[in-house]
């Protein structure tokens, strides 16, 4: 038997959702919330004469309401022992807009009360008794008017209510913030599971009876998160179930593809805190070492950006840092490094006898050697940025990314891979010191010559032994 109370679900989307959980979910139990009474028992009454036959009962519940909040999960812990589902439909709006200060404040306060501090209640409430229950499930009941990307792309009408867009996506934060805390929740291994549903524009008495589908249509969001199989939709999602498909709605700021053509979104990783592309590889790395004992002073070297990215993450971590630099290095590339505080040993002319140098240091001083590019945590790091590249568009047809050792790429797209099969990543080497794109151009490290070049940072040989080994 699964227990499934919906709030306000006397009439509108609410009794259509117990309507359409009573017909397809049979051997659920289904418990109309309604703040009076009566009105539960009517509609319990009106789903048995449509000839449905599945446990059906109505509990008090007010949900601006603490007392009948606390005494329906009493009478649902007597009743029933447990909760399955919740789902939390109920709805009260006041659309006007006095121009009176006060009174304007006091409608937005309640319009909020009802549509997100009650709900938030009503959950938290709930909670201990939806904990025995074998897979605890909560669904919001969202709109659309909630999502900040359809909003922003201006894909919805004009607005009728402030309140209720601003309340609805209250609701969805609300949301996504329930379950980041629950999958966080060490302590619990029966994790709620909690999604949003968008039921679509619907002829119920909330809008006059104006929507453009039956409630029964609306209610099918909801049908296909229940009838979903533990673990195949993810929980803090937002779904609907629009024009016969259904879908994932956008809760953040993503913009369209056809702005995105239009703006060539540019990541400009150079204007960043580091100012360096490198600070997410090493603060990965750099972080583990840091609760490691026995690793206390880190060494490394590299001719790239990178270092002010490892000086970066150490100087944030509090970790000692000392790298080895070229003789020829930049003088404003020192000086950036030595901003961070760190030791910088300079040596050599090339990059292999740096490297050979810093190892050396390492052996001796007892220093723990962070490898420049081929260490599964320096990729790992490297893959937030596919994350913030992907972020802002739904989708990237290409991706250009500058090649030494072959981290950045690799950790970019192991990334965006698995999100966008379609997406191409270029590797960009330095036409005067191209270890790795010769070596890739005949599948094994090859010796290249190496020239000078403006493309420092990309420049030099690269670790035959490291790049051939799997590190995934
Ligand atoms: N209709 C749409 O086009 C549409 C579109 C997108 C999202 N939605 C969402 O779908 C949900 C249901 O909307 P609806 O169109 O079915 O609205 P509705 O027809 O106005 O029904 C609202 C229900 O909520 C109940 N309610 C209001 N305040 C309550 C409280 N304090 N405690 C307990 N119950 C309370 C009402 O009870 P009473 O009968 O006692 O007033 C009623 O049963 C809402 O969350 C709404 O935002 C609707």
């Amino acid at each position: 038997m699964t227990v499934v109370l919906i709030t306000g679900a006397n009439r509108g989307i609410g009794f259509a959702i117990a309507q359409a959980i009573s017909v397809s979910l049979p051997t659920s139990t289904v418990v109309i919330g309604s703040r009076d009474i009566s009105l539960g028992e009517d509609a319990v009454r009106r789903l048995q004469m449509g000839g449905v036959a599945t446990a059906l009962y109505t509990v008090p519940l007010d949900i601006e309401n603490d007392a009948s909040i606390a005494t329906a999960a009493n009478i649902m812990e007597e009743r029933f022992g447990k909760l399955d589902i919740l789902i939390n439909n109920a709805i009260r709006l006041d659309t006007s807009y006095p121009t009176e200060m006060e009174a304007s404040r006091e409608i937005s306060n309640s319009n909020f009360n009802n549509a997100v501090t009650s709900n938030n209640i009503v959950t938290r409430t709930f909670t201990a008794l939806l904990r025995k229950a074998p897979w605890p499930r909560v669904i919001m009941i969202s709109s659309t008017r909630g999502s900040i990307q359809r909003t922003v792309n201006r894909e919805l009408p004009p607005v009728v209510s402030f309140d209720y867009c601003i309340t609805k996506t209250a609701l969805n934060m609300l949301t996504v913030q329930l379950q980041a805390a629950e999958d966080g929740n060490a302590e619990s291994d029966n994790k709620i599971t909690y999604w949003l549903a968008s039921p679509g524009y619907c002829k119920t008495g909330f809008n006059g009876f104006k929507g453009h589908k039956d409630p029964l249509e609306c209610a099918e969001v909801v049908l296909r998160l229940l009838k979903s199989n533990r673990g195949e939709i993810r929980g803090g999602t937002f779904w609907e179930f629009e024009k016969g498909h259904f879908r994932e709605v956008p809760c953040s700021i993503k913009k369209s593809r056809k702005q995105c053509n239009t703006q060539n979104p540019l990541q400009t990783r150079g204007l960043s805190y580091s100012r360096a592309i490198q600070a997410q590889r090493h603060s990965v790395q750099v972080s583990k070492l840091s609760v490691q004992p026995g690793h206390r002073q880190l060494i490394r070297t590299s001719t790239g950006n990178h270092r002010i990215g490892a000086a970066y993450a150490a100087q944030t971590l509090s970790k000692p840092l000392t790298v080895v630099r070229l003789e020829t290095v930049v003088p404003e590339k020192l000086e950036k490094i030595q901003i961070y505080g760190i030791d910088v040993v300079l040596y050599g002319s090339e990059t292999g006898l740096a490297e050979q140098h810093a190892q050396r240091l390492a052996k001796s001083q007892g220093y723990t050697y962070i490898l420049p590019y081929n260490d599964p945590d320096v990729i790992a790091g490297q893959g937030t940025i596919g994350l913030e590249i992907m972020g802002p568009c739904e989708q990237v047809d290409s991706i250009f990314v500058s090649m030494g050792g072959g981290g950045l790429i690799c950790g970019i797209e192991a990334v965006v891979k698995p999100f966008s099969p379609r997406t191409k990543a270029y590797g960009i080497a330095a036409t005067n010191s191209k270890a790795l794109g010769d070596s890739m151009a005949v599948g094994r490290v090859v010796e290249t010559k190496h020239q000078h070049t403006l493309a420092d940072a990309m420049a030099g040989d690269i670790d035959v032994e490291c790049n051939e080994k799997d590190i995934w």
